[in-house]
């Protein structure tokens, strides 16, 4: 199908409708569907080729850095579902990066800690970080700090995110580019109410690719193995690219979150990854159609 008819085609604009439903932007639906196939057709086509212009000129530094903030962060509506639920009292991150993700959990908890590798990026999340009280950023491996902060009686939300990232500037960690599971077992039982979030859960279902070592890399497998061996009621699954494992009682937070993923986004990220993602599908699509 041409995209001309693509953009006239029926089904093609009930599954716009619902995405667009979904993300709750009502009006640009409207607006979608007062405009004719032909300039509708015109629209996606420049969206594209916008999208992928700014893609393609981008230093791969920032490009990490929007892939970050717009869907790498920890999400803070989970994160407060998961802390009212189960009475959490702080959070811990692994790998700080620029503060994303610490500022966002300094909104939900009274306390969070980040833990980062690189010298420069805690630096630098020192200086971005410091109107921010309750965020306490520390130097070094993270397994290190874990093992120290894992407590019986701290209910904690874990944010691990620590791993080696080349699209990022100043990423460290290639030398053991994820230590998920030593962070894990650093942690070991804690509080029966402890909760894990697992960043990039796309990279623990297939062999990831260069420049990533798959050596380096546990699997979707070897993760719920470990959280069932120190957590056994815990439930475990995977919801828009995040591990997830908390306990049993919690599922319908999860549940939740699964239902309406990026609900709390700003508008303009909401947007922007409905126009990339339904860039994507019809890439895929043209590309099946050769
Ligand atoms: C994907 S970024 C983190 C993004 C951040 N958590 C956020 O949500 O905004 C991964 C970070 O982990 C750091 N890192 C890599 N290995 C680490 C380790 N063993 N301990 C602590 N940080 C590590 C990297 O330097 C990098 O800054």
């Amino acid at each position: 199908m041409g995209l001309r008819e693509l953009a006239d085609n029926d089904e093609f604009a009930r599954r716009y409708r619902e995405r667009l439903d979904s993300i709750g932007v009502a009006a640009v639906r409207r607006g979608f569907h007062s405009i004719s196939g032909a300039r509708r057709s015109f629209c996606l086509n420049l969206v594209g080729v916008c999208s992928s212009y700014a893609i393609w000129t981008c230093p791969a530094g920032t490009l990490g850095s929007m892939l970050v903030a717009m869907g790498g962060a920890v999400s803070p509506h989970l994160a407060s579902g998961l802390k009212q639920e189960l009475g959490l009292v702080r959070a811990v991150e692994t790998g700080t990066y620029r503060g994303w993700s610490a500022r966002r959990l300094a909104r939900v908890f009274p306390r969070v800690v980040t833990i980062e590798l690189s010298p420069q990026l805690h630096q630098t999340a020192m200086k971005t970080l410091r109107d921010l009280p309750n965020v306490e950023c520390r130097l070094g491996r993270s397994v290190d700090h874990l093992s120290e902060l894992a407590h019986e009686r701290v209910p904690t939300l874990y944010w691990l995110d620590a791993h080696w990232s080349p699209l990022f500037e100043a990423s460290a960690g290639e030398a053991d580019q994820c230590p998920v599971l030593d962070e894990l077992k650093a942690i070991g039982p804690g509080d029966a109410a402890d909760c894990f979030l697992i960043d990039d859960a796309r990279v623990f279902c297939a062999s990831p690719r260069p420049p990533y070592d798959p050596e380096h890399w546990p699997t979707l497998a070897e993760i719920f193995d470990t959280i069932r061996e120190l957590h056994p009621g815990h439930y475990l699954t995977v919801v828009s690219d995040i591990v997830i494992g908390v306990p049993a009682g919690a599922k319908h937070v999860v549940d939740e979150f699964s239902r309406h993923p990026v609900r709390h986004w700003p508008l303009a990220a909401r947007l922007a990854r409905y126009l990339l993602l339904g860039v994507l599908r019809r890439v895929q699509r043209w590309a099946g159609e050769r």
